[in-house]
């Protein structure tokens, strides 16, 4: 379930080390940019928290998922608390920008489960404007590249509510297979959903990949 998870009593005090721009295993020192055709995903930052204010709260993107902050001075604190848990180097939190424009439209995030990130979960938000335009799904698949190659996950979790039609789509479009059902596993707006839970597993991408990789040349 995509939320945006700052919560005070697991906040940990630590200073920024860095924000230079860095590749590969230096993540923790700041994310490494993520470009694609459409878009460029790059770390949060606290001017974007009024953008993802006025794009994030409202009624339908807040729908299925746990309750945004509600004011811009929240976002702040929310993307504060991301840097100093990717210090930490138990989570990872996108911006999503459209290619040339610095604005952020959105959020995809990845915290780890287990010490290391082999077992991590994923959740995503976008402003309505940008569903169905394609945004999400080069995003995506670039988080995944970064979660699977850099990271090092081996299973990448999600969790939809059932209900939430257009986030199970998305998922299976990205070739999550749906495992199971979590009975009234989470409580919003006053009521416990039902989720269905989603995993990518590195073994699958891999498995794919040399599905298509062009069969060996015999002499
Ligand atoms: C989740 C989210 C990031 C996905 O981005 P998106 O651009 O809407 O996703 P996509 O368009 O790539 O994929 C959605 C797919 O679900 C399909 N879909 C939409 N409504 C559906 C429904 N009620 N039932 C089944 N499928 C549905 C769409 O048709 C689309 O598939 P298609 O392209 O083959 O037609 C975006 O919808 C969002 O921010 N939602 C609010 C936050 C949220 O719910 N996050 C938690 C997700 S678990």
């Amino acid at each position: 379930m995509a939320h945006v998870p700052y919560r005070s009593d697991l906040d940990i005090a630590m200073s920024e080390v860095s924000n230079g721009e860095v590749t590969g295993s230096d993540w923790r020192r700041g994310l490494p940019l993520l470009r694609g055709t459409q878009v460029t995903l790059r770390e949060l930052r606290r001017s974007d928290a009024a953008s993802l204010c006025a794009l994030l709260t409202t009624e339908e993107v807040a729908r299925f998922i746990s309750p945004p902050p509600s004011a811009v001075h929240g976002f702040e604190r929310f993307i504060d608390w991301t840097r100093r848990q990717r210090i930490a180097g138990s989570y990872a939190c996108y911006a999503v920008t459209l290619r040339g424009v610095d604005t952020a439209v959105g959020i995809i995030q990845v915290r780890a489960l287990e010490p290391g990130f082999g077992i991590a979960e994923w959740g995503f938000v976008l402003g309505a404007s940008f569903w169905g335009t394609g945004v999400f799904q080069e995003s995506a698949r670039l988080v995944l590249d970064f979660a699977f190659d850099t990271l090092r996950t081996e299973r990448l979790e999600a969790r939809a509510a059932v209900a939430n039609g257009r986030g199970n789509g998305a998922l299976r479009k990205l070739g999550a297979v749906r495992e199971c059902g979590l009975r009234k596993s989470f409580h919003h707006d006053g009521e416990f959903v039902d989720q269905a839970l989603y995993a990518i597993l590195a073994n699958d991408r891999r498995a794919a990949a040399s599905a298509i990789a062009p069969a060996p040349r015999l002499h």
